[in-house]
């Protein structure tokens, strides 16, 4: 019988404490499953109560004892957090050990200098676990979907905000009430700031853009809008119209080739046509829908967040080291599928070029014209309208709610500019994206 492999994990937190709790039950699980030993448990404080029951003489205080560890192969880094996560990550690599993490913000800002490190010391560094929560869509990107030129990647990346959009759309529910029963349930991350102002899935949609299109971007240059300036009108003039409203992360190429490759990246507040498949993605789902050549529209759906889906994609990934290690009885060369370099530049469009549908709410004095004047400035500037609408017409005012056909981002800033300066409109008091 192969040797078992040796894991150690660095965090025992709600993901951390949902992988050991996989490992120590792996029966009716994939038999390597049961290959897979916990070595050592890095935790921060060894009196805190802990989500499963271990061992003490598992538990340090000192990371670097468990990757040093001779029985530890795979270093599994679930503490979240830029440092000292980045350099425990490094540190690992270097000691030739592959490591396994949910850590998005390292491996948006850092993935490039990780995966070098990787590749020169022959060991893997895997991410299933960092988007997506229990969705398999990293492995996809990588390795089912490599005959596709990929396009467009788009979709829901954050649970914790898509959780607090339906509840409140769904009962009316209060946010705060809603975000604390997200932090509760083990969505939210350490600071929910990072959820609800669309860091979280800027760093996401960051990763996913990096697999999809081959080059690393500038995670800083994402343009980045969260819910927490989302009003409750838009999301109920939204539904008047047909139109849902979810936090959209967004990633697509602007031409079919280039040297570096421009893409477009995004996250927003989005109205979605109810028919649309990512209407249908509430709760702490998550949805990622990819567009290629010649797949057409793949479509992956599930829990977005939570200590067991994120630990199942931390496991499969666990696996997949295991499954190489024995295979090839030790650290060697590595699979290039499954270690996913870069292969070319890519570099962010400037934003004004990014075309997309626009929802506007303008609050307007109730006069004669104001429409027609409205509709006129979107004309001179090109801007073409699928619908406007105005609501709440009275003495204190209205109203006026715009959908744009797909139009730049530079033009509808034009447009936007001059209906502002209108006398008749006193204010723009909503702008988000449309599908
Ligand atoms: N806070 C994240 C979310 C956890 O809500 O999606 C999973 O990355």
């Amino acid at each position: 019988m192969a040797a078992k492999v040796g894991v150690g994990l660095l965090g025992l937190g709600t993901v951390g404490g949902g992988v050991a709790s996989i490992l120590q039950n792996p029966d009716e699980r994939h038999p390597l499953v049961g290959e897979l030993e916990l070595i050592r448990v890095a935790v921060r404080d060894l009196n805190r109560p802990r989500p499963v029951a271990l061992d003490a003489s598992l538990l340090t205080t000192d990371p670097s004892a468990v990757i040093q560890d001779p029985a530890v192969d795979v270093v599994v880094e679930v503490i979240g957090g830029l440092e000292p996560a980045r350099s425990l990550i490094l540190q690992a690599i270097a000691a030739g050990k592959s490591v396994v993490t949910a850590n998005k913000a390292v491996i948006a800002r850092h993935g490039q200098e990780i995966t070098e490190a990787a590749a020169a010391a022959g060991v893997y560094v895997l991410i299933e676990a960092a988007v997506g929560g229990g969705i398999p869509i990293i492995e996809p990107l990588k390795q089912s979907l490599g005959g596709n030129r990929i396009n467009r990647v788009s979709g829901i990346i954050n649970g914790t905000t898509n959780y607090i959009l339906t509840r409140m759309a769904e009962e009316g529910a209060a946010y705060d009430a809603v975000l604390k029963d997200a932090q509760e349930l083990g969505y939210a991350e350490a600071d929910p700031a990072a959820d609800v102002d669309g860091l979280d899935a800027a760093d996401k949609i960051a990763i996913l853009a990096t697999l999809a299109f081959g080059g690393s971007v500038d995670r800083a240059a994402v343009p980045t809008e969260g819910i927490s300036g989302l009003q409750g009108v838009d999301v109920d003039y939204a539904n008047q119209l047909g139109y849902g409203v979810k936090l959209l992360a967004v990633a697509e190429r602007m031409a079919v080739s280039g040297d570096p490759l421009p893409l477009s990246l995004r996250v927003q507040p989005t109205l979605v046509p109810m028919d649309h498949p990512l209407a249908g993605v509430n709760g702490v789902n998550n949805a990622i829908l990819v567009e290629g050549d010649p797949i057409g529209r793949v479509m992956f759906y599930g829990p977005g967040a939570g200590a067991g889906p994120t630990a199942s994609a931390v496991v499969a990934d666990i696996l997949n080291i295991a499954g190489i290690r024995q295979a090839s009885d030790g650290p060697g060369k590595v699979d290039p599928l499954l270690a996913a370099g870069s292969w070319r530049p890519c570099a962010l469009a400037d934003s004004g070029d990014i075309r997309q549908r626009h929802y506007v709410r303008f609050k307007t004095k109730d006069a004669p014209g104001v429409i027609g004047n409205v509709g006129g400035c979107f004309g001179e500037r090109n801007v073409s309208i699928q619908s406007i609408v105005q609501f709440n017409a009275s003495d204190a005012g209205a109203e006026i709610v715009v959908i744009t056909h797909e139009v730049s981002q530079r033009q509808m800033n034009e447009a936007l500019e001059a209906i502002q300066a209108l006398p008749e409109v006193s204010g723009l008091a909503a702008h988000l994206g449309c599908l």
